[in-house]
């Protein structure tokens, strides 16, 4: 069985080109003791996603979700269970009710609306790097307050809470669970802070905001239950949050460590959609763990896996398969990114790729503009990448801001 090598953390992409080289699906051991089966192939990969029988809920087989106590995406006892029932824990049929029921919030045309929003955001949070002296991080200062400012605002979250979700947000995305008394602590906090809210919610009558909306269609056909209504809110806090930090995250990176590039970019931002597109097929922020479980003997590739296996979707090897996307390992912003598997797919396609892609091109725009000068306050190979095999992203990105 395969090890997950020690310097797997900064550069994934050459331990999945070995293993693609050897087969599309592989038996590993994760550093915590994990089992798995990891997809590695583009085609195995949207082949898995697609698959009925490969499911979220390994025990039941009616799409309930999962209803055991701490069950979640980690399946460990550190979550507060009454998190759990959620979109990316539940299987059809009742998926396709949760996810009818959030979908008009995040339809194209609403989220457009979102632009003057995310850009004064934005723009408030440049301001600040300005008063800076010296090296300043773009993620703390930067690239995480913006897209969690963005998802409290339409859940409804008041200002005032706000750093408290932050600190929620950054233990609950520890999937490694090195502190599970830690998780559990913020995820009963969290728990708590969404019943206040929604009985605030319900107390005030509804507001323009997305925890509204829930209540609202929960009470006109009593379809949502108040867990339900939490845990999709805590899903949308966490799945909203931590991934668009990285792509900010991994786009600066990578632009900085190439000034040419950047330089370029300032002269064309134009190009800033087609050169996120890239960032996200190149270095997505969901690299390797999208999980569910067999519920049958599956056969992927050629390989049987046994019922009720969990199976890892690695996304950013799918994304650097040489069998469907040339010189896979060389960023190009010109090249035709078309079906990259960054935001998923099959049912549980990412529910805010729009507004993911929103506010990296908001961000990205705002940043050329605003600092054109910008670089790397350190060398762009002494920068730590996140030991997560959930989300792909650094640790720090010490900037200067001026010349
Ligand atoms: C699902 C990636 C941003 C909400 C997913 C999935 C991926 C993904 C890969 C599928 C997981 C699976 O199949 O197991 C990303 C990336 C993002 C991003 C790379 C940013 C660059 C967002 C944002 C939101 C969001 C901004 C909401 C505000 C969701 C939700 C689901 C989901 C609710 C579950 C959908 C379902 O199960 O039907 N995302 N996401 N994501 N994402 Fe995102």
């Amino acid at each position: 069985m395969r090890q997950l090598p020690p310097e797997f953390f900064r550069t994934p992409y050459a331990f999945y080109e070995q293993l693609r080289a050897q087969g599309p699906v592989h038996q590993i051991q994760l550093r915590t003791g994990v089992r798995a089966w990891l997809i590695v192939d583009y085609d195995a990969a949207r082949e898995a996603l697609r698959n009925p029988t490969i499911r979220k809920d390994p025990h039941t087989d009616t799409g309930a979700g999962a209803r055991r106590e701490g069950a979640g995406e980690s399946g460990v006892g550190a979550v507060n269970a009454r998190l759990s029932y959620h979109l990316l824990n539940t299987d059809p049929p009742h998926h396709a009710r949760l996810r009818k029921l959030v979908t008009p919030a995040f339809a194209p045309a609403r989220i457009e609306a979102l632009t003057p929003r995310v850009t004064a955001i934005t723009d408030e949070l440049l301001d600040r790097l300005a008063a800076a002296e010296g090296p300043v991080d773009l993620m703390d200062e930067f690239a995480f307050p913006l897209p969690i400012t963005v998802i409290c605002e339409m859940l409804g979250v008041p200002a005032a809470d706000r750093e408290q979700f932050k600190e929620w947000s950054a233990v609950v995305s520890d999937i490694t669970l090195a502190d599970p008394a830690r998780m559990r602590v913020a995820t009963d906090a969290i728990v708590a802070y969404f019943e206040d809210l929604l009985a605030r919610c319900r107390a005030e009558g509804p507001g323009a905001d997305l925890l509204s909306d829930l209540l609202t269609a929960s009470e006109a056909d009593d379809r949502l239950t108040d867990d339900e209504i939490i845990s999709m809110a805590f899903l949308i806090l966490i799945a909203g949050h931590e991934t668009t930090v990285n792509l900010i995250g991994n786009t600066m990176l990578t632009l900085l460590a190439d000034p040419p590039k950047y330089a370029a970019l300032r002269e064309n931002p134009e190009q800033v959609p087609a050169l996120i597109e890239e960032m996200l097929r190149f270095e997505g922020p969901v690299n390797m763990a999208t999980l569910r479980y067999t519920t049958v003997p599956t056969v992927i590739g050629e390989t049987e896996i046994p019922a009720g296996e969990l199976v890892l979707v690695a996304l950013g090897s799918a994304n650097h398969d040489e069998k469907r996307f040339d010189a896979p390992d060389a960023f190009d912003a010109d090249r035709n990114t078309n079906g990259h598997l960054a935001f998923g797919h099959g049912i549980h396609y990412c529910l805010g790729a729009g507004l993911a892609r929103l506010e990296a091109r908001i961000a990205i725009s705002r940043l050329l503009e605003r600092y054109p000068d910008m670089r790397l306050a350190v060398d762009a190979d002494d920068i730590l990448w996140r030991e997560s095999v959930l989300f792909r992203g650094v640790l720090d990105l010490p900037v200067e801001t001026t010349k």
